[in-house]
């Protein structure tokens, strides 16, 4: 399809004033979605999914809780203004660190500034309490199944190296005991981009394991994996069903524990996915055989989830002047500037080469890839020494920059 705007700014004005490859996020789109998950208690934002300050700060102000999972995604919260302490009027930690093991670095720093854990490992349970005895801790539970939009994105079942395994709750007990380490809440996540039959079985299970756990219980973690819409056939997902569901476990869990339950969700892309666009350029457009390729400055280095997962997103064109041509569109593949053969955003899981029917489009016209704020600035490289993205932020009509473009320098501060 054709775009001329993103959040009303045109996107030749953008590209001008910023340069490309540049994601560009609309500020509008991410309170939107946060606010339909306002039944949840907490929604805790898996920054994994964009970390950028600016938008960490955003959620903050929206009241979103943040979950982290390496020390440096515990200092950018820090950074955005997120406290390690709990706050006292709601009883809310407002960062937690959820992971499957502790580097040294992130063990040293949970230890010493006393933050929030969810251990996805008994051998977290184990070097936390030997160093910190005596604190809350949640675990996270791994209830023998998962599901995700990839397999690898599938964090569920055996063949998952997440959570702790619905078969070593005793043995999770026994060592939380032993340094007197007290399990208040329990988190699941078993998969991204998880469809709704799946992730509704996963209530009925987490109940039933926080009943083994006993009363000691005060916190439900339904996790993240809310499926978006990428493609134009898909459906979104019933929120208020969704609700209701863990709602349901979460009461018949206060009847039996006779004390109230929180109940919290810990989404990434369903927040912030739809709001980012990445924008590029067409530099040349190629006839090879019967294949019409547009190749632009944006590649797998600045988006990498079609290369990963064969994922799909809407690709639209946006003239870099005001011509009125009609939309007659074609049939083309669309790739990167990277020296790699699987540099192509039209490609299916497997790497199989697909087609779209785009715009008809020339060089210097620009191709916007849609639904890429969530798992793609974030997962940028520095592949073929391209430099990390720009990144704007659209706020009331008003595109601010939240991340310089990587100069060459910056690249290579580093090497020696
Ligand atoms: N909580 C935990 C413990 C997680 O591991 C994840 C995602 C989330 C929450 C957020 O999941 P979401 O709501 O965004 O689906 N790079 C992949 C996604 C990997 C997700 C890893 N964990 C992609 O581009 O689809």
């Amino acid at each position: 399809m054709l775009r001329s705007e993103i959040a009303h700014i045109p996107v030749s004005q953008l590209a001008e004033e910023f340069g490309t490859p540049l994601f560009v996020y609309d500020a509008e789109s991410i309170r939107k979605r946060y606010r339909e998950l306002a039944q949840f208690d907490v929604v805790r934002y898996a920054q994994k999914a964009c970390s950028n300050l600016a938008i960490l700060r955003l959620l903050r102000e929206e009241g979103a809780a943040v979950d982290s999972v390496s020390a440096n995604e515990l200092h950018r919260a820090i950074a955005a203004g997120f406290s390690f302490e709990r706050d006292p009027k709601t009883n809310v930690e407002p960062c937690v660190y959820t992971a499957d093991i502790f580097d040294r670095e992130t063990l040293d720093l949970v230890v010493e500034k006393d933050i929030p854990v969810n251990c996805g490992s008994i051998d977290m349970i184990e070097q936390l309490g030997r160093r910190a005895p005596g604190r809350e801790i949640t675990v996270r539970i791994n209830p023998g199944f998962g599901h995700g939009h990839s397999r690898k994105t599938n964090t569920g079942g055996d063949q998952s190296k997440h959570g702790i395994w619905l078969e070593q709750i005793e043995e999770c007990k026994v060592v939380a005991a032993r340094y007197k380490l007290e399990i208040t809440g329990l988190h699941t996540h078993i998969g991204s981009g998880c469809d709704f039959e799946h992730l509704s079985q996963v209530c009925g299970t987490l109940g039933k394991i926080a009943l083994e756990f006993g009363p000691g219980i005060r916190m439900l973690s339904t996790g993240g994996g809310l499926p978006i819409p990428y493609r134009p056939d898909e459906t979104e997902i019933d929120i208020d069903r969704y609700f209701r569901l863990w709602d349901e476990t979460r009461r018949s869990l206060e009847e039996a524990f006779r004390h109230k339950i929180t109940l919290e969700i810990e989404p990434g892309r369903y927040l912030v996915a739809e709001s980012g666009y990445l924008v590029s350029e067409i530099r040349a457009i190629k006839h090879q055989g019967d294949n019409l390729f547009y190749l632009v400055d944006a590649g797998f280095n600045n988006l990498a989830r079609p290369i990963l997962y064969g994922a799909y997103h809407p690709i639209s064109v946006a003239r870099k002047d005001d011509r009125k041509e009609s939309a007659e569109e074609v049939e083309v593949t669309v790739g990167g500037p990277l020296c790699e053969s699987g540099d192509i955003f039209t490609q299916e899981d497997g790497g199989f080469v697909a087609k779209r029917r785009l715009p008809k489009a020339e060089v210097g016209d620009y191709l916007i890839f849609e639904i890429a704020g969530a798992y793609g600035s974030v997962m940028g490289s520095n592949y073929n020494s391209k430099p990390l993205a720009a990144e704007v932020l659209i706020d009331a009509g008003k595109a601010k920059l939240i991340r310089r473009r990587q100069t060459f320098v910056q690249m290579i501060q580093n090497e020696i």
